[in-house]
Order: C-alpha cells, then sequence, then structure tokens
C-alpha cells in the first residue's frame, strides 16, 4: 500500500520560486504533507524530485514494481513532453495530476496539458493542499 510522488522541474525551488505564484511553501513541506496525508489513510508514500525527463521515467517505470497509484506535478513538462504521458500510461497505474497554480488562468501555453488526458483527477490552483485532496482521492480510490 505504497503511492509515488513525483515533482518535475524546478519545483525544488518550491518556496523562493516566484512566490506570488507557487507561495511560500517548500518540497519539504510538500513531501511532509503527502507523508501524513497518506499515512492518517494507512498508505506510504515514495517521493521522486527530479529536473531531467529521464529520471522521472525511469521512476514512473520502477512504480509498477510496488506502487498502486501516482500523483505527479510534472512541472513544465505537463505542456511538453509526451514521454512522460507515454510513461504514466505505460505502467498503467491511477495518476492523479497536481498543480499548485491554476494554470488555465496563466498564459495560454499552460491551459494544455499531456498528462490530463490519462488522469484520474486533475488538481490545479490549490496551492500544496491540492497535494493532500489528489492523495486522499486517490486513496478513497483504491481502497474501494
Ligand atoms: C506547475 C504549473 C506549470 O505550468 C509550471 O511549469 C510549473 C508548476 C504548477 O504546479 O502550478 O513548473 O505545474
Amino acid at each position: 500500500r505504497r503511492l509515488l510522488l513525483v515533482n518535475g522541474p524546478n519545483l525544488n525551488l518550491l518556496g523562493t520560486r516566484e512566490p506570488a505564484v507557487y507561495g511560500h511553501d517548500t518540497l519539504v513541506d510538500v513531501e511532509r504533507l503527502a507523508l501524513e496525508t497518506a499515512a492518517a489513510a494507512g498508505w506510504e508514500v515514495r517521493c521522486v524530485q527530479s529536473n531531467h525527463e529521464g529520471v522521472l521515467i525511469d521512476a514512473i517505470h520502477e512504480a509498477r514494481a510496488d506502487c498502486a497509484g501516482i500523483v505527479i506535478n510534472p512541472g513544465g513538462l505537463t505542456h511538453t513532453s509526451v514521454a512522460l504521458r507515454d510513461a504514466l500510461a505505460g505502467v498503467g497505474l491511477p495518476v492523479a495530476e497536481v498543480h499548485l497554480s491554476n494554470v488555465h488562468r496563466r498564459e495560454e501555453f499552460r491551459h494544455h496539458s499531456y498528462v490530463s488526458g490519462i488522469a484520474e483527477m486533475v488538481i490545479a490552483g490549490a496551492g500544496i493542499n491540492g497535494y493532500a485532496y489528489a492523495l486522499r482521492q486517490l486513496v478513497a480510490v483504491l481502497d474501494r
């Protein structure tokens, strides 16, 4: 009973990166929230952040061995990466897509996501709470 939490490029800068858009919480805060939210439901979380597409793809492939679902904020790769989408589709685990900001209220190029078409759910604009909502919902789906 384990989930994979994936954070993509530049999310290591959370807390200092464009705080007006992404808030003051750090990646450590995000991962702590995820671990606590999952633990409350009796689940574990493996956390991965990378600025490298291939590292993210490898982590997604490895999740097939021991994870039941994936929560992912793909960062900028959301809007560019067919390969990341193919990796998620390829492992066949349920996916929750999370964005801290409401990408639909921002630049046009952020309106399209390659991931949304294969995701169970998409949460955008709820800040770091979005990760907790996604985890709770994913766990609820998996537990039923
Ligand atoms: C983001 C939105 C993306 O457009 C952006 O490239 C990010 C973060 C978000 O969490 O709001 O890196 O995924």
